[in-house]
C-alpha cells in the first residue's frame, strides 16, 4: 500500500435499481433468493472494483438472511460501499431495498458483508488496495466493526484449511 493514495467510502459508493420481472420470480410472484443474491454479489464487486481499480474475486459472503419476500413487479435498489480495506481485500456492505411502485412503500430486505480480493492484471495474484480515508466517526466505528468481522472470517478460514 506504500505510495497509494488513500480514497474515501464515498469515492466508490454506488446505488442502483432494477425491476423485478416474471423471470426473476416463481409461479407464486415471490423473486428467487439467487437472482437477489446475485445482484448483492455484483454490487459490492463493483465497489471493491472501484476502490481497487482491479479486478476482483468475491473471497467471503456472510450469511444472507432474507428478512421479508420482494416481490414481481417490485423496485429494488441496492446500496452498496466498502467498510474495510486490508492489505488486498476489502470487506462491502450492500443493503436490498424493494419498493411496491404503487403505494411507494419502502422495506429494507437484506443486509450483506461480503469481502472482495484484488487481483493483478498479470499475475492474477492478490495484489495491494488503497487505503481507506475514513471522513467521520461513524465511518471509523463501522470500520473498527468490520475488523472485528475480518479477524473472525480469518479464524474460520483458519478451521476449514484443517479441514
Ligand atoms: C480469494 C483468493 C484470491 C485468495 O487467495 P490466496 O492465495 O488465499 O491469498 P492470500 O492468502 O494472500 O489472501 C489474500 C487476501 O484475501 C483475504 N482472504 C482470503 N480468503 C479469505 C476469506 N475466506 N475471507 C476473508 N478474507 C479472505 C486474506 O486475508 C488476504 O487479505 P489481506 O491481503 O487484506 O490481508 C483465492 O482464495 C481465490 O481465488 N478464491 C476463489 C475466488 C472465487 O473464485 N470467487 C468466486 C468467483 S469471483
Amino acid at each position: 500500500m506504500v505510495g497509494m493514495t488513500a480514497k474515501t467510502i464515498a469515492e466508490s459508493r454506488i446505488s442502483y435499481s432494477r425491476w423485478m420481472g416474471v423471470s426473476d420470480a416463481n409461479h407464486l410472484g415471490f423473486v428467487h433468493g439467487g437472482i437477489i443474491m446475485k445482484l448483492i454479489d455484483e454490487a459490492g464487486g463493483i465497489v471493491a472494483a472501484r476502490h481497487s481499480q482491479r479486478s476482483v474475486v468475491t473471497a467471503n459472503l456472510d450469511s444472507l438472511i432474507f428478512l421479508r419476500p420482494i416481490h414481481l413487479r417490485d423496485l429494488v435498489t441496492l446500496t452498496a460501499e466498502i467498510t474495510y480495506v486490508g492489505r488486498t481485500s476489502m470487506e462491502t456492505k450492500v443493503e436490498v431495498h424493494a419498493e411496491e411502485i404503487i403505494s411507494g412503500e419502502s422495506e429494507l430486505k437484506n443486509i450483506a458483508y461480503l469481502v472482495f480480493v484484488a487481483l493483478d492484471g498479470e499475475t492474477g495474484k492478490p495484489t495491494p488496495v488503497p487505503p481507506l480515508r475514513l471522513e467521520n466517526d461513524s465511518e471509523r466505528i463501522r470500520a473498527e466493526e468490520a475488523k472485528l468481522r475480518m479477524d473472525h472470517r480469518l479464524a474460520q478460514r483458519k478451521l476449514a484449511s484443517l479441514i
